[in-house]
């Protein structure tokens, strides 16, 4: 059963990492990893595939960047070879980014059965691409694999087949946990020569970073907060071109990331603060506060059990946020199935979508 799965941008890899070892180990399955390529930069792409273990890619689409008419315009024409020469029985697609919903709708237009790992997330907010991209994919997907207990209700209010939604768990947390102990002892902050306390930064956001007034109102709250608690904000090239004028001292603004070395900096961060969906949950499953820079969330279960707070994206919230933060911390729990064994129901769900025994 040759199955076709598909990353493009950072926050795929490590999603896909999990799945690509399970997979790989059952027999009846034959892996064809694609690579669209909307993320080429090394420190974004390369160094992700060698820190979680990923295969080559059996083929590397290089949509490169551009609006997202055009990327999502080149990642259809240029999967659409790969689908028929490879055949595959089915294509799985993972998030919300635009290789996701381009590659599913090629797919789906050939055919071809859809599956849709963190389907059913909701922010409910349309003026997100990623809103859109999850919505559109989840239209046209065969088989749902859902992450929080809030994307089977999505799921079933839009009309979804029941017997087509399976709840997995979350395979980021997969991930994780598998590198938790090397990111612990990767030595990160030796090399930042960070010696006390501190907390992390992330912001990369379209709507956070393309207005400069936007950005200034969040750096502005950042410099309040960096007067009493040293920031390291490892800066995503996206933002990298916005950030302007004089930041204050305490807020490092770093080179992005490897995944070992990210993981080893939020595991022993104090708090984080961000516009990603990912560290959200990563920061609920690792016990740590986390002050979300947006104003809405598609994974609320960080939220309602977890660490998570929304601050919003004005200045004025964020450091009220801060400050009810530094008043009451958020203890929160792990939420079900974020245990590390996402990527073996996701096996089994796909084992059984196909007709096979799901046992193995
Ligand atoms: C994309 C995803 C977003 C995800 C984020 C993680 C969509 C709609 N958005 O946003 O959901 O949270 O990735 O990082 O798919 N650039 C580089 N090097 C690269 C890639 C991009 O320098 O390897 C620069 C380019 O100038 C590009 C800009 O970053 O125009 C934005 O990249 P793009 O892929 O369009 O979106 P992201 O903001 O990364």
């Amino acid at each position: 059963m040759k199955l076709i799965c598909v990353g493009g941008a950072r926050p795929n890899f490590m999603k896909l990492a999990p799945l690509c070892r399970e997979l790989g180990s059952d027999p009846d399955f034959g892996l064809c990893l694609v690579h669209t390529g909307q993320h080429y930069d090394d420190s974004l792409s390369g160094q992700f595939f060698r820190d979680l273990g990923l295969p080559v890619p059996a083929h590397s689409l290089e949509v490169g960047s551009g609006s997202h008419a055009m990327q999502t315009a080149e990642i259809l024409r240029r999967f659409e070879p790969v689908m028929l020469a490879e055949q595959p029985a089915g294509v799985l697609v993972v998030g919300d980014v635009n290789s996701t919903l381009g590659c599913a709708l090629v797919a789906k237009k050939l055919g071809c059965p859809v599956i849709h790992v963190e389907a059913g997330l909701r922010s409910f907010d349309r003026s997100m691409p990623e809103e859109i991209n999850r919505l559109a994919t989840d239209a046209i997907s065969d088989l749902f694999l859902v992450t929080e207990e809030s994307g089977l209700e999505h799921l079933a209010r839009e009309g979804a087949d029941a017997s087509r939604t399976v709840f997995v768990g979350n395979l980021m947390i997969d991930s994780l946990y598998f590198h938790l102990e090397q990111a612990r002892g990767s030595g990160v902050q030796q090399r930042l020569g960070i010696a006390g306390p501190y907390g992390l930064v992330t912001l990369h956001r379209p709507a956070n970073v393309d207005s400069p007034a936007q950005l200034a109102g969040i750096t502005s709250a950042l410099a309040g907060i960096a007067a009493g608690l040293p920031l390291y904000f490892p800066v995503h090239p996206r933002t990298r071109q916005r950030l302007a004028g004089e930041l204050p001292a305490n807020l490092h603004l770093i080179e992005p990331l490897g995944y070992i070395d990210f993981v080893g900096l939020m595991s022993a961060a104090r708090v984080v603060l961000t516009d990603s969906g990912g560290i959200q949950e990563e920061t609920t499953a690792l016990g740590i506060p986390c002050l979300t820079l947006r104003d809405n969330t598609e994974r609320p279960v960080t939220v309602t059990e977890g660490t998570n707070r929304l601050a919003g994206t004005s200045r004025d919230s964020i450091l009220a946020a801060w400050r009810e933060h530094t008043a009451s911390p958020k203890q929160g729990r792990v939420p079900r199935f974020w245990d590390g064994q996402a990527a073996r129901r996701c096996r089994q769900a796909i084992r059984r979508f196909f007709g096979m025994s799901s046992g193995k």
